[in-house]
């Protein structure tokens, strides 16, 4: 099979992809103290600046919006800097760059609020499992605090502020996290939002956080710098809906308005990280629910191959696609695809906190690829 269409240039917004392959959000729980990214971080995405687009890891708007230990932010003034030297990796590398912006709502600790206050969400509805503290243990997550209607506002002025100091940094656009059970799909689902103010009940409440956010980034940075990744049927964070697909379908329908950069769909049998070794293309169902609601481009994710990636540009499912644990494994992904070479394995074990081994040590194909920073 050609992989050629892959390998078609593409405009999202403002940004002119060389290819169709995207790195997508990876958590790695590798930024310094405080949250502040670093020269080990800046080697890591400048060796995969080869994506068509390369996006990062969630990072905290803020500091109740952290929720992993050695997560980043962008926040602080360090912060900032500290991008400054990843984003002029990547772009030394001719890559464009994306930050995705996120609060994780009920899925943080208190251990990450220095006033030792609960995690807050739009209801307060324990979520199932663990949470990780700033210390790196697991305990049970705590029952979060509503937000008031009140401190709303804030929300949206974090998340905004959060996507100038993206700009600051260097990137050339943001991603809205939306996705994957953080605290705007919480808002988004109706398991977790039981909400009775113009933030909750119907689809078009439940929306009004995520579509407040978008509207003031947008206005900030420009439409054509914002990108919303969205987790339509994701469970992950114990998230659910009564009525997913018209609920995400007025979502979709939404975001199609405003003419962004692009709109990210995770397909369910990814939606919890790395579990879909036998996902075929006819499991691809957001894509094909979704596609059609929205009338800019599309990034479709979750465990794509590169054939499955090749039908699904081909069929106009997406226009892009994003492979996540083979970017981890594969410094030089699109220079493998388009050889058709093999592909590293990907180590599960590495993937969270650590050093540089699991990190910057997977071989490219050309050493001088992997040690370009
Ligand atoms: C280690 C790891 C960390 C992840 N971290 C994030 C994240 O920070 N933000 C996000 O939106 N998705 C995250 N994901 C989901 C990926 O972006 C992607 O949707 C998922 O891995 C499915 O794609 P794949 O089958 O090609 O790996 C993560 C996945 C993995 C494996």
């Amino acid at each position: 099979m050609s992989n050629d269409i892959l390998f078609k240039p593409l405009k999202l917004g403002a940004l002119n992809l060389p290819n169709r392959i995207v790195m997508p959000a990876l958590t790695r729980m590798r930024a310094g103290p405080g949250g502040v990214p670093n020269a080990l971080n800046a080697e890591y995405y400048g060796q995969r600046a080869s994506a068509g687009l390369n996006i990062t890891e969630a990072t905290a708007i803020s500091v109740q919006g952290h929720g992993y230990p050695q997560m980043p932010g962008i926040h602080s003034s360090e912060q900032i800097e500290g991008w400054r030297l990843v984003t002029s990796a990547v772009h030394a590398q001719g890559g464009r760059f994306v930050l995705q912006i996120v609060h994780h709502g009920r899925w943080s600790h208190s251990s990450y609020n220095p006033d030792g206050s609960l995690p807050v969400a739009p209801s307060a509805i324990t979520p199932p499992g663990n949470a990780y503290t700033i210390t790196s243990e697991q305990v049970p997550y705590e029952t979060p605090r509503a937000l008031e209607t009140s401190e709303l506002p804030s929300i949206v002025a974090d998340f905004r502020q959060a996507a100038k100091n993206a700009r600051a940094a260097g990137f050339d656009a943001v991603e809205i996290h939306g996705a994957n059970g953080f605290l705007l799909d919480q808002f988004l689902q109706d398991g977790s939002n039981k909400r009775e103010d113009a933030y909750g009940g119907n689809i078009e409440n439940r929306t009004r956080l995520l579509l407040e956010v978008v509207d003031g980034i947008a206005d900030d940075i420009g439409r054509d710098r914002v990108g919303v990744r969205l987790s339509p049927h994701g469970n992950l964070g114990g998230l659910s809906d009564s009525d997913t697909v018209p609920h995400f379908g007025y979502v979709i329908s939404e975001l199609s308005k405003r003419d962004l950069a692009y709109l990210h769909l995770i397909e369910p049998r990814a939606s919890s990280a790395g579990i879909a070794d036998d996902a075929s293309i006819d499991s691809a169902d957001n894509a094909t629910l979704f596609r059609h609601l929205y009338h800019g481009p599309v990034i479709t994710a979750g465990g794509y191959t590169p054939e499955m990636g090749v039908v699904a540009v081909e069929r106009g499912l997406a226009d892009a696609v994003a492979f996540g644990r083979m970017f981890i494994a594969n410094p030089d992904l699109p220079e493998r695809i388009r050889a058709g070479m093999p592909l590293n394995a990907f180590d599960r074990s590495t993937s969270y906190g650590g050093g540089a081994h699991g990190y910057t040590d997977y071989p490219a194909l050309r050493a001088t690829t992997a040690s370009a920073a």
